[in-house]
Order: structure tokens, then C-alpha cells, then sequence
């Protein structure tokens, strides 16, 4: 039975010269999903492992790194779901914890709210074992929000979210981890944690992760309407086909997909959007 894992770092414009490490990263997500995979885990601890080692890494828009609010503070959002029988756990403008993928996972499995945001689900989480951490914010980050300040960030920048989708035992699954965009007003909840939005997973269709400017994607239910092509237009097909329906409404976007026949969709309208595909068999691809 095929099993793989397909990782983004983040739907932007990386400069050439940074292209290389940004690959380096997810290769070293979607490793360590393969390996998951190879002990015999579901798609879904695939793909939250994968997301967890690029909330760690300080390159990435999500976790430790994650971009600032116009306040300077750092508020995460992430989402996982599994395809099986659509279970979904999500948290939105969360304040620091290293991994608010862990706490998504465990939501879906407590089976209570799909969703909870801000000092609620910073309550919900100590509860539940995790622990908050004030040390996540990066000097990056602080310069990328003082370029913002200065008006020299273009337009509203997003990049640098991440996600993983995956297949095991018949089965796929969806994660996705952002810090948002940079200077966002404190509160607002962007299109990654959103099911169906940022985040979706249907075994009769596909998983899908994406990344971008938020708004846009809310507008158009962006990883929903790319699943839901998947049988008329194939995965790569698909992922292009919702693509090209988001720059209808102005959006700048990528978006990974893999469809419960190991068909995989990889697309973007940015200049770059780094990713790296390992199948539990051991084969390997990756790209910017
Ligand atoms: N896609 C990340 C955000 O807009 O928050």
C-alpha cells in the first residue's frame, strides 16, 4: 500500500540565494514523516511529526519564528484532519507554545471544539500538559516587523507557513502551522486554521495544506475547492484549476495535495514556494 509525505515551507518570494536551505528544511520535515510512516504510523502522525520539525525551525513562518502582530507579540494558528471520517483539530491566534500543531492534534483527538482561539486555547493547552514558552520570538522576526513599520515589507507578506499532507493505510491527512502575516492586528485569524479553508483532509477526495495571504483564500475555500477537483481534474490538475480561481480574487497562494491514490498536486503563483515529497519506500523529491 503506498505511503508518502508531501511537506511546503511557505508559499513567497525567497531570494535565490536562500532557496537551497529553504528546500533543506522541509527535506528534513519530510524525512522525518517518512520515518513515521516506516514505523507504521497513520498519515496523520506523518504529517504532524513533518509540521513539528519546521515549527522548530526558525526559518519557517510558524512556531518559533513565526511572525509578529502590529504589537510586536506572536499569536500561532495551526489545524490538522484526517480523512477517514473528517475529525479536525484547530487553534487560532494562540499565544507562544513551541508546538501549536501538538495542541490541533490533541483537540482532534479530544473529539470536543474543533477549534479554539486566543486565552481559551492557552487555558485549554496548559490543561492539557502543554507549556508556554516566551522565548520563541526571533531577531528575524523583529526585523521583518520593523521593515513592516517602515513600509518595507511589499504588500501583505505571508510567507513562510508550513504544512505537510499524507497517505498511509488508505488513509489521508492534513497539517498546517502559521505565524500569520506580519504586523496583523492582534486577533486575526488567518486561513490556515480554518477547515476547508487553509486545511482540508476527505479520503473521498484529498488532503490539501496551503499557504498564502489568508483573506483570499477564506474567500474562496481554498483547500476544499482544490479537493474537490480531484476526481474531474486529477491532483495536479486540480491544485492548479483552485489556483486559478484564488487570482480571480486577487490571491497569491501555493497549495500541496495528495489525493488517497498517491497522486500528488504541488502549486503556487508566487515566484517560490519550497517542498519536498518522501514516499515510505525511500524515494525522494524536492523543489523551490
Ligand atoms: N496563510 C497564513 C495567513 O494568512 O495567516
Amino acid at each position: 500500500m503506498r505511503a508518502l509525505v508531501l511537506v511546503h515551507g511557505g508559499a513567497g518570494h525567497v531570494p535565490e540565494a536562500r532557496r537551497a536551505e529553504h528546500v533543506e528544511g522541509c527535506v528534513a520535515a519530510a524525512r522525518a514523516g517518512q520515518a513515521a510512516l516506516r514505523a507504521g504510523e497513520s498519515a496523520l502522525a506523518a504529517a504532524v511529526v513533518a509540521v513539528e520539525v519546521m515549527e522548530n525551525d526558525a526559518r519557517y513562518n510558524a512556531g518559533t519564528g513565526g511572525s509578529l502582530t502590529s504589537d510586536g507579540t506572536l499569536e500561532l494558528a495551526a489545524a490538522v484532519m484526517e480523512g477517514r471520517a473528517r475529525r479536525a483539530g484547530a487553534v487560532a491566534a494562540l499565544p507562544p507554545f513551541p508546538h501549536p500543531i501538538r495542541i490541533a492534534l490533541a483537540l482532534l483527538e479530544a473529539e470536543g471544539p474543533v477549534m479554539l482561539a486566543g486565552g481559551g486555547a492557552a487555558r485549554w493547552a496548559a490543561a492539557h500538559g502543554f507549556v508556554r514558552s516566551d522565548s520563541m520570538i526571533t531577531a528575524r522576526a523583529r526585523e521583518r516587523l520593523a521593515r513592516w513599520r517602515e513600509g518595507r515589507v511589499r504588500g501583505v507578506w505571508a510567507g513562510g507557513t508550513v504544512g505537510a499532507v499524507a497517505l498511509a493505510h488508505g488513509t489521508v491527512a492534513a497539517a498546517t502551522s502559521t505565524g500569520g502575516t506580519v504586523g496583523k492586528p492582534p486577533g486575526r485569524v488567518g486561513d490556515s486554521p480554518i477547515v476547508g479553508a487553509g486545511t482540508w483532509a476527505d479520503d473521498a477526495s484529498a488532503a490539501v495544506s496551503c499557504t498564502g495571504v489568508g483573506e483570499p483564500i477564506l474567500r474562496v475555500g481554498l483547500a476544499r475547492t482544490a479537493a474537490d477537483r480531484v476526481a474531474e481534474l486529477g491532483a495536479q490538475g486540480a491544485a492548479e484549476a483552485a489556483l486559478g480561481q484564488l487570482e480571480e480574487h486577487g490571491g497569491e497562494a501555493g497549495l500541496i495535495l495528495v489525493a488517497p491514490d498517491g497522486t500528488v498536486g504541488i502549486a503556487r503563483n508566487t515566484t517560490t514556494m519550497s517542498w519536498a515529497l518522501c514516499h515510505a519506500d525511500g524515494t525522494e523529491e524536492s523543489g523551490c
